[in-house]
């Protein structure tokens, strides 16, 4: 039989160009399914900005290709700094009011997710099957339905609003048709995948269980949970060169129990309450001042959207408050690190970590939680339940991140948390984990979509 080939559609590559070369990208998406691409064979398409044409790079020893679609510096800032992250990002996280709805943004989107669907018809060979992520491919399905026959399956990795707040969008329709160009749309949980089939019943559509009717077709919507590499977490938590690095992180931290934060710096994480909780810890609780210490990683992100650029404003200030206000000679309450680290450092500071305090206002999934659960040999998760991870570790503290009184007596509980218990929780969250591998949901999902 002949072998079918895997294009893969997302925005971003599964690098990223620097002046000394192609750094592999880390996490999520790049570690699902290059391995996918590389035994299948196959192509990945993503966008690259300023219009410049990069010939096709290849990856793997040749077995993948990356093919860039070239996007002006204006439409990029339309597509991606603009629909994306200022329309459909703060709308499927529920912040309403940072929503910013304009014309031309949903302009440069349409043009942009063109220009993909150009791209993909060109390498496109009979028998193909194409797998499209995210929100800033909505419209691409539908595109790629009118030029090509092959089986073509979307992954939405956002949470997938109530249709109520979807309703917003004055392109809505437009938005949920093009989705449903594709044969097996997917999601992280079951409440998105509700949500995406009660959005497409207000449109008009007929939804049977968990299939739309789409003219003669049948749309099927599946949940598939993202999960993390265990396997590289459980070689990097055995690493001696990790072990030290953790160790040097407490010697850092000066007391016996460190409280760990790691997000990207975005306005959904609930960093900001999660500082504030961390005070109002402080200040309920203070028999633990100078007994805990709170490291918060921050890694920069979407710096050109000033939501962005605001929310930095704000932790830094924060930060500066709470370090002002509780410092001594003999204890630093507080550290902030606004940087990027490799998984290897992540790693250190997941073993270093006694509380792992993950508070999202609204995640589609949240792979943090999943990797320090997975690495860490004696902690406790704290977690958002409005983390689509929430779901599925029910074994972790879970807390209302918009409730700072909860939050703090959430890690209160989790510093008091006796040894067999904290074993307990942790081997039950590890196990589920370790089923939710992340090579398993693209084939999970690979195999669903073959099937008509
Ligand atoms: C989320 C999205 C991804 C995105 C990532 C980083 O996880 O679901 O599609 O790639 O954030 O954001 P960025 O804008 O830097 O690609």
């Amino acid at each position: 039989m002949k072998n079918m080939g895997l294009i893969i559609v997302a925005n971003r590559a599964p690098f990223r160009r620097t002046p000394q070369g192609l750094v592999p990208a880390v996490g999520g998406l790049a570690t699902a399914l290059l391995p996918v691409l590389e035994a299948q064979g196959g192509t990945w398409v993503a966008a690259s900005t300023g219009f410049k044409p990069h010939p096709g790079t290849t990856l793997h020893d040749g077995r993948v290709r990356v093919e860039e679609v070239p996007l002006p510096e204006k439409e990029w800032q339309g597509y991606y700094g603009g629909f994306s992250n200022r329309v459909l990002w703060p709308l499927c996280h529920y912040f309403l009011e940072k929503v910013e709805l304009r014309r031309e943004f949903y302009l440069d989107y349409q043009r942009a997710n063109r220009r993909f669907a150009d791209k993909v018809a060109q390498i496109y060979r009979e028998g193909d099957t194409v797998f499209v992520q995210d929100y800033h491919l909505l419209l691409l399905p539908r595109l790629l339905r009118e030029r090509i026959s092959g089986r073509i399956g979307f992954f939405f990795h956002i949470p997938w609003p109530s249709s109520g707040v979807f309703r917003i969008l004055p392109w809505g329709r437009s938005l949920v048709e093009g989705v449903l160009g594709a044969d097996l749309i997917g999601f992280h949980t079951q409440e998105y995948a509700e949500n995406f089939l009660r959005t497409a019943a207000y449109y008009g559509y007929t939804v049977t269980g968990q299939r739309v009717q789409v003219g003669e077709r049948w749309v099927r919507v599946e949940v598939h949970p993202l999960g993390i590499d265990s396997q590289r977490f459980a070689e990097l938590a055995r690493q001696p060169h990790v072990h030290l690095h953790a160790q040097a992180l407490k010697r850092l931290a000066g007391t016996n129990h460190l409280i760990l934060g790691v997000d990207r710096l975005d306005y959904t994480k609930g960093i900001l309450e999660r500082l504030l909780a961390y005070e109002r810890f402080l200040q309920a609780y203070p028999h633990w001042r100078g007994r805990v210490a709170f490291f918060q990683i921050a890694t920069p992100s979407r710096t050109s959207v000033s939501a962005y650029r605001e929310l930095k404003r704000k932790v830094d200030e924060v930060v500066g408050r709470i370090i002002g206000s509780f410092l001594r000679e003999d204890w630093v309450p507080l550290r902030y690190f606004y940087q990027t680290y490799t998984q290897e450092d992540l790693a250190a500071f997941y073993l270093a970590a006694d509380v792992a305090l993950i508070t999202p206002l609204r995640d589609g999934m949240n792979l943090v939680a999943l990797e320090y659960a997975y690495t860490s040999q004696n902690g406790v998760l704290v977690l958002s339940n409005l983390a689509g991870a929430a779901e599925y570790l029910r074994e972790a503290i879970l807390v209302n991140p918009y409730d700072l009184d909860g939050i703090a007596a959430a890690l209160d509980q989790a510093l008091r948390m006796p040894q067999r218990e904290r074993q307990e929780r942790l081997s039950a969250l590890k196990e589920r984990i370790s089923q939710m591998d992340v090579q398993g949901w693209a084939l999970r999902f690979l195999e669903s979509l073959k099937r008509k």
